[in-house]
């Protein structure tokens, strides 16, 4: 249309046949350049990220390997980069995910220094820069990304993560029942989802991995202890009073910084120690 327009103005142009083809020329190498530019421009955004990446079956060390991803044609989270990657350019690359959408917590890992989620986080948008990928910290690998949470599993179990009653409900068979403001004790701990974000970034935790509770199973101690419902109170919190299980915590905040769910163990920590029988 905007050519054929063209041509009519041009054959109304008092001047050479050479003057006026050069015109036509020179107008459709601009509009070829106005399709062909734009979408150069929108095909292409580089980004390399650094993936740590160790098999178990091959004799090499742990090696960070690049890889080259295209922005454009990615979605904006770190985990639907990672799953570009296993799709297209690296199969044997081997991660955790499920829901993507921060509920399952098996995606947690450390990008660019920080323990989050990967479904949660965003590619860094600066492409200069290589953003790189490392398991939780402190944890045994069991290959690339995923890390062996046996001992943080047995840790959460050994808290008793369950209703312990010593009366039976009073109505047998049906909820028990529980004030508003009892229930709101439990918030900034019933949303935890496991991932370990929190235990992994404490220093505490990363020097005594086994004789300190770390900050999850601590915060889902108090979940227990603080629950209206629960008859074992002064049990829980005669199980946790330890030199190591609890007092390792030296409110370093750490675990608050990581916890990609917004929740402050490290307060939940507090709050058990004030719960306990001074010396
Ligand atoms: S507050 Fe306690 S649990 Fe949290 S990072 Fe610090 S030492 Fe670890
Ligand atoms: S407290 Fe937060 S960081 Fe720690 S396990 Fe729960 S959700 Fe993850
Ligand atoms: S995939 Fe479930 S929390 Fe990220």
């Amino acid at each position: 249309m905007a050519t054929a327009l063209l041509k009519k103005a041009v054959n109304r142009i008092p001047s050479s046949p050479s003057f006026k083809l050069s015109l036509l020329r020179a107008h459709a190498s601009e509009a070829q350049a106005q399709q062909v530019e734009p979408k150069a421009r929108s095909t292409s955004t580089p980004k390399t990220f650094q993936i740590y990446r160790w098999n178990p079956d091959s004799p090499s060390k742990p090696e960070l390997r690049s890889y080259e991803i295209n922005l454009k044609d990615c979605g904006p989270m770190v985990l639907d980069a990672l799953i570009k990657i296993k799709n297209e350019i690296d199969p044997t690359l081997t991660f955790r995910r499920s829901c993507r959408e921060g509920i399952c917590g098996s995606c947690a890992m450390n990008i660019d220094g920080c323990n989050g989620l990967a479904c949660l986080t965003k590619i860094p948008s600066s492409s200069a820069e290589a953003t790189t990928v490392t398991p939780l910290p402190h944890m045994f690998v069991i290959k690339d990304l995923v890390v062996d949470m046996t001992n943080f599993y047995n840790q959460y179990k050994s808290i008793e993560p369950w209703l312990k009653r010593k009366n039976p409900a009073e109505n047998e068979g049906k909820e028990i029942l529980q004030s508003k403001k009892d229930r709101a004790k439990l918030d900034g701990m019933y949303e935890c989802i496991l991932c370990a974000c929190c235990s992994t970034s404490c220093p505490s935790y990363w020097w005594n991995p086994e004789s300190y509770l770390g900050p999850a199973a601590l915060l889902h101690a108090n979940r227990w202890i603080s629950d209206s419902r629960d008859e074992y109170t002064k049990e829980r919190l005669e199980a946790v009073n330890d030199e190591f299980k609890l007092y390792r915590c030296h409110t370093i905040l750490n675990c608050a910084r990581a916890c990609p769910k917004g929740l402050n163990p490290g307060k939940q920590i507090q709050h058990i120690k004030s719960l306990q029988p001074k010396a």
